[in-house]
């Protein structure tokens, strides 16, 4: 079986577009591929983060996944800073990697915009070294993420061609898999840009956890434009936008809703793709819910997981430290 791994960050609560983006895929290939689906805590340090928060967005995130459709008999699903591998190879990676490639990395200069020049940690810097590393460790060869991430990908498969042609083949140089539409799901307030949990407009995102009418309202107030015609085109993002979110609950495709609209106003549409999202997110909330109560539950799969990525993860490791000449202890 082909390996895949992928991971999220717990800064907060989903959005619509973490689950559209990546996880709802992630839940497709589940059958197919020997998935390795981790909750990247140790990214979420990278900027400041309350400690109650961290844990606390930690086992949410994990709840998400399980309740989104992620089978944990059939996934592995861990937590990263539970596998020290990941720490471990990432350093080694620091070592090979260039502060010149890093410092091009689109999200460090976004990231790093936001912040107080004296903030910006060295984490935030090597934070794609330490992607490679989660997943050069389980010799992935697909890699399910959402459009934003398609340039640490980059970074990610340099990094291992770097290491295997200095030394030897050590690494499996993996494959981005990013859908083709909706691998971006936009700001339902400013369409050009990604949805974001960070923005400072809470209209502009739905997460997992929102209500029913919190989801209706916020779709009722999506900027769309004065074009008054539902067509799927970079010239009306807004609406490109709720048609792709439309599809990708729907499976139907973005023509086929464009036809089902024809001569429909966007109030109608808006409060449509509202209904479908409530639809697909109400049963998942349900299970949120139970699982969060459930703590017992959670941890027995995260520790299962741990053991289960910390075997494949040290085998890697063993190898990438003896080919830069660590002496073996064992
Ligand atoms: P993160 O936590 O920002 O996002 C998790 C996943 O959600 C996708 N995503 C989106 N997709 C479509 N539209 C959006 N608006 C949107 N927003 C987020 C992201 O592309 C991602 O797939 N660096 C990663 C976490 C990470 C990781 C990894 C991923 C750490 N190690 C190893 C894969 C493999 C990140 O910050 O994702």
């Amino acid at each position: 079986k082909k390996v895949i791994f992928s991971g999220m960050q717990p800064s907060g609560s989903l959005t619509l577009g973490n689950y559209l983006g990546a996880l709802k895929n992630w839940v497709r290939l589940q059958s197919e591929y020997d998935c390795y689906y981790c909750v990247v805590d140790m990214h979420a340090i990278t900027v400041p983060k309350e400690p109650k928060d961290l844990r606390k967005n930690t086992l949410e995130v994990l709840a998400n996944y399980i309740a989104a459709g992620l089978d944990p008999e059939q996934v592995t699903l861990f937590i990263q800073s539970h596998v020290s591998a990941h720490a471990e190879l990432g350093w080694l990676l620091n070592c090979f990697s260039y502060y010149g490639e890093l410092g091009r990395m689109t999200q460090f200069k976004d990231k790093s915009k936001k912040q107080d020049s004296n903030a910006i940690t060295a984490g935030l810097f090597t934070y794609p070294v330490l992607m490679a590393a989660d997943i050069l460790l389980y010799q992935a060869d697909l890699v399910p993420v959402g459009e934003d991430q398609r340039q640490h990908l980059e970074i990610t498969r340099d990094i291992a061609q770097r290491f295997n042609n200095r030394f030897s083949e050590t690494f499996k140089v993996p494959d981005p898999f990013i859908s083709k539409d909706g691998a971006k799901i936009m700001s339902l307030q400013e369409p050009e840009s990604k949805m974001s949990k960070s923005d400072s407009n809470d209209n502009s995102y739905i997460l997992l956890m929102d209500g029913a009418d919190a989801i209706r309202r916020k779709f009722k107030r999506a900027v769309t434009d004065s074009e008054g015609v539902i067509r799927f085109s970079d010239a009306q993002p807004g609406v490109k936008n709720l048609i792709n979110i439309h599809s990708k609950i729907t499976d139907k495709t973005p023509a086929e809703i464009v036809a089902e609209y024809e001569g429909k106003g966007y109030a109608q549409f808006k409060d449509d793709v509202a209904e479908i999202v409530v639809d697909e997110l109400k049963p998942i909330q349900e299970k949120i819910d139970y699982l969060l109560k459930n703590k017992d539950y959670l941890e027995k799969i995260y520790i299962h997981g741990a053991e289960k990525a910390e075997a494949v993860a040290r085998k890697t490791l063993r190898k990438a430290y003896k080919k830069v000449g660590f002496i073996p202890r064992f």
